[in-house]
């Protein structure tokens, strides 16, 4: 992983499928941060890996971060569900609350993440 200028490489495109995620230890606003990175529906999304509802991670319980239908991103220790383009909760705890989303975006066959908030990216640990 490198860096330039402000923008952080995640990793090429194709080596990310729709509905398959990563994971990254990110410096976001200087804490230590957990976030995930998926593809739905062709585009690739990424949110710093806690839950509205208690700061837990998405997989805590399991090592998925979407439900059955893969329509929703949903978190492992109380079920939450979340719509993966905005991050909001559709679920009727926390109904609208978000997950904190991290600004990235896929260009030149790349997954970069330009969000100014992120100072740093350590490997990705983890890919499902
Ligand atoms: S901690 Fe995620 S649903 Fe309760």
């Amino acid at each position: 992983m490198t860096s330039r200028d402000t923008r952080f490489l995640v990793c090429p495109g194709d080596q990310l499928a729709n509905g398959q995620h990563l994971k990254l230890q990110l410096l976001f606003e200087a804490l230590r941060e957990e976030c995930i990175v998926f593809r739905f529906e062709g585009k690739v999304y990424a949110y710093i890996n806690r839950c509205v509802h208690m700061p837990r991670k998405l997989d805590c319980e399991k090592d998925q971060i979407f439900d059955k239908s893969g329509r929703f991103l949903r978190c492992s220790m109380h079920g939450i569900v979340y719509q993966p383009e905005t991050g909001a909760s559709v679920s009727t705890i926390c109904e609208g609350e978000r997950l904190r989303a991290v600004a990235l975006c896929e260009e030149d066959g790349e997954v970069v993440i330009t969000d100014f908030r992120v100072s740093s990216v350590m490997p990705a640990c983890e890919a499902g």
